[in-house]
């Protein structure tokens, strides 16, 4: 691979620049917004026309490499590293990302009436979350540029796969996260990879402000997803997702939304395999954010995103509790591309949303599980039809954040006005879902008593 083989393109004034000239904080000196990777076969590349990468070839070159004893042939990003020359071969730092499985739904199809509704698992990543497609790409490149030290802000999962990649490569890393606000798993990772962990007294926007400021007065490497070569890793899900159905293209995506940045990473990557005749068409993607982190939602709803008020952002999903995104207007370039919606969904949802998914014996973290929260609304809403093809992006591990958990199960998650909002029907489902720990002395008699209780109730449900 080779580096002279793409440009930073701004997606607000269109200006392009090398790789190496943008500036700390990823912003366009002109207009201020964010660069998108171009390659010389992108739809948007000006000049001679190149030789295209060829569909065919490809994909019988990405199924070979999966037997390959390399590393970046292991990867499930740097397989597909033709479409993202960014840096050289054995410049990859790769923990063998991606490569995610693709599993089906049944129970949750069945209850939405549905014949075919799958769930693609990020969470599956080395580090639990689909951050390590992204990290992966732009460590490399900092690796490649001679960084020294790497930073970013995050609500947890960002932290952990930039604390393990650096660790990696041997870089420093410095993350910049909110106290108290994310998951105990997440803070553990950082921590365990050797990263320098500051919890500042914020939220997620204030660790942002910090950091753009950091990086301007230090040699450090911005790898938060503004960082345009992150997006390069993220959009590899869509095409192994493709591989995954044999390359029959689904009608629906659905994506959390947090800092907006993987359903535009997707949309990108999707796009690209419709221009290079990969596929005919691509499928309409929709972002789902927490209502009380929802941003873009609002703007959907007030102006039809073309502008966007930051938000006060308050949610249990603390993954995506995120008032001001830093890439909300490349989301809204792809839902308008694709013809997808923004939902937003109330906390009572998402949780039961989660306690399905970990019913299928799959499991999520709650940020991942407002994509069947929101589809539930999109199919009720026939935006999305039951005779049609979905697939849910799960982007974290369940044991991300097992003290939502244990905490929704124990009955113990719920305000009192939340518990009074929800009616008899919904407390039912969760009460069918919920499995708190029994405690019992240790002999076997209580054992089986407790056991005939439990199956007698579960009959009754059944
Ligand atoms: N799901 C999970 C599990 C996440 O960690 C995030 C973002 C998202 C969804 C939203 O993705 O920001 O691209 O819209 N987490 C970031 C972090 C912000 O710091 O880990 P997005």
């Amino acid at each position: 691979m080779s580096t002279q083989t793409h440009m930073l393109r701004c997606t607000g004034c269109g200006q392009r620049i090398a790789g190496q000239e943008a500036r700390s904080d990823f912003r366009c000196p002109s207009c201020g917004d964010l660069y998108e990777v171009e390659y010389p076969w992108s739809e948007s590349a000006s000049g001679a026309p190149v030789n295209r990468p060829n569909p065919f070839a490809l994909k019988h070159l990405w199924q070979e490499r999966r037997t390959s004893t390399l590393a970046v042939d292991q990867s499930g990003v740097w397989r597909f590293r033709d479409l993202l020359p960014i840096v050289a071969d054995d410049q990859a730092i790769t923990l063998r990302e991606g490569n995610t499985p693709l599993y089906e739904l049944p129970k949750s199809a069945a209850a939405l009436g549905m014949n075919w509704l799958l769930a693609k698992h990020q969470g599956m990543n080395p580090t639990g979350s689909f951050k390590d497609t992204g990290m992966t790409a732009a460590l490399s490149v900092a690796v490649s540029r001679g960084f020294e030290w790497v930073a970013c802000a995050s609500t947890g999962n960002t932290s952990a796969a930039m604390a393990a990649y650096a660790a990696r490569a041997g870089l420093r890393s410095m993350v910049l996260i909110p106290e108290g606000k994310i998951a105990w798993g997440k803070l553990s990772q950082s921590m365990d990879y050797g990263s320098m962990t500051v919890q500042l007294r914020t939220d997620f926007d204030g660790c942002v402000r910090v950091l753009t400021e950091l990086v301007k007065r230090a040699p450090i490497y911005l790898l938060n997803s503004v960082n345009p070569y992150r997006l390069e890793g993220q959009k590899t899900p869509a095409f192994e997702m493709l591989e995954q159905t044999d390359w029959q293209v689904p009608h629906h995506v659905i994506v959390p939304g947090g800092n907006l940045a993987n359903c535009a990473a997707l949309g990108k990557g999707f796009a690209e395999l419709k221009h290079l005749g990969f596929i005919s068409r691509v499928p309409k993607i929709s972002v789902i954010q927490a209502e009380g982190a929802n941003p873009l939602y609002r703007a959907m709803q007030e102006n039809g995103g073309r502008s966007l008020e930051p938000v006060k952002a308050e949610t249990r999903a603390s993954a995506i509790r995120i008032g001001n995104p830093a890439s909300w207007k490349k989301t809204v370039r792809i839902l308008e591309a694709t013809g997808g919606w923004c939902e937003q969904v109330n906390e009572r949802e998402i949780a039961l949303a989660k306690a399905q998914i970990g019913a299928e014996g799959i499991g999520c973290e709650p940020a991942s599980a407002v994509t069947l929260a929101g589809l539930k609304k999109l199919v009720a809403a026939g935006r999305v039809g039951t005779e049609e093809t979905a697939i849910l992006l799960l982007t974290g591990h369940t044991l991300k954040d097992s003290e939502y958990t244990i905490q929704y199960h124990r009955g113990q998650l719920f305000n009192e006005a939340e518990l009074a909002e929800a009616g008899r029907g919904e407390l039912d489902q969760h009460a069918a879902l919920q499995h708190a720990p029994i405690v019992l002395d240790a002999n076997v008699d209580d054992v089986l008593r407790a056991l005939d209780s439990v199956a007698a109730t579960a009959g009754q449900i059944a």
